[in-house]
């Protein structure tokens, strides 16, 4: 079965993003957000990427234009009922992913794809709530979804071999290099990054060196685009936090076990950058400021 309509569940930070990469391959795309206002947020912030990427001569007005001419956005489910695909990224909650899924299975025909783009949950558990375990897969992408070149396309015991090769086909469609991966919590690269950036944290608690030289240490040491606590600020020190219970609870090893410190600026609300307030204070975003704990 060719792909040819795509359905994206949420429009947020990932589901813009998904959209955005997904419309921009030539594929037709409809995005639902819950309500008016998250539709029209999720598609202002992609029109704005269109623009930057036009104003940069990255594409031309013609087909910034045919881009956006393939993006609809809606805030009815049923909407996506003619999709030969629908990747969800909507809230990294279980019993929000079951509810949406199991009201697809309903609506969907049954040769349409399912796909989550969760980070931290497993496939199987998600697709237990449908009866289409088989038309099932991880698609997980990395924030900023338009720039970062990877996609983890995800397979459980019960995907169907040639749906599973359709969406390393898919992924790579969008442009994105495809990592084949088992259906094990964080996946690959949340299962080495989550360490790591735990770790960064456990330095800076143990006094080993200050925020600033623990993020130069790796970022000109050795050649990542942000160091570890920027990229805590990045993903969100929420996001990281949960993702950690979630693998702790899986694995039952210490490398997943988060820091009173990560704990407490959670339930401070420090979340990082879009709670303007992490490792570093973004009062002055284009100069953030490191915190002094
Ligand atoms: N949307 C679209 N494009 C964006 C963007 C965004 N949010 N942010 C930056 N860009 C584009 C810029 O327009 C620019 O494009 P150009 O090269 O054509 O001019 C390019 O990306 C580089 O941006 P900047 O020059 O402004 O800044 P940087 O060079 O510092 O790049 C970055 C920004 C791409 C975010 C880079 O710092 C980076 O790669 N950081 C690491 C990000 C990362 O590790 N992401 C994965 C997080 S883990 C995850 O998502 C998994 C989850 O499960 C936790």
């Amino acid at each position: 079965m060719a792909i040819q309509r795509v359905g994206v569940a949420g429009c947020g930070l990932m589901g813009s993003g998904i959209a955005q990469v997904s419309a921009a391959a030539g594929f037709e795309t409809v995005v639902r957000e819950v309500s008016a206002e998250l539709v029209e947020k999720g598609l202002k912030g992609i029109e704005k990427n269109l623009n930057c990427l036009a104003e940069k001569g990255t594409i031309t007005d013609a087909v910034r234009g045919e881009i956006r001419a393939r993006l609809k956005g809606t805030t009815a489910i049923e909407d996506l009922k003619n999709c030969d695909l629908v990747i969800e990224a909507i809230v990294e909650k279980l019993p929000a992913k079951r509810e949406l899924f199991g009201a697809l299975d309903v609506l969907c025909p049954p040769p349409t794809i399912f796909a989550s783009n969760t980070s931290s949950l497993t496939i199987t558990e998600i697709s237990a709530a449908t009866k289409r375990p088989q038309r099932f897969v991880g698609l997980h992408f990395f924030n900023p979804v338009p720039v970062m070149k990877l996609v983890e396309v995800v397979r459980t015991i019960a995907t169907d071999a040639a749906v599973y090769e359709e969406m390393v086909a898919f992924g790579a469609k969008l442009g994105k290099t495809v990592v084949r991966a088992h259906d094990s919590t964080g996946f690959i690269v949340n299962r080495l990054l989550v360490p790591y950036l735990l770790d960064a944290i456990r330095a800076l608690e143990e006094g080993v060196g200050s925020i600033e030289d623990i993020d130069n240490s790796m970022k000109l040491g050795c050649g990542h685009p942000m160091g570890p606590l920027t990229l805590l600020d990045f993903v969100g020190l929420d996001t990281t936090y949960y993702i950690s219970q979630i693998m702790f609870e899986e694995f039952k090893e210490l490398r997943f076990v988060a820091q009173q410190l990560l704990k407490g600026m959670v339930l401070a609300g420090w979340n990082g950058c879009k709670a303007g307030r992490g490792f570093y204070d973004y009062s002055d975003p284009q100069n953030p400021k490191a915190m002094k704990f």
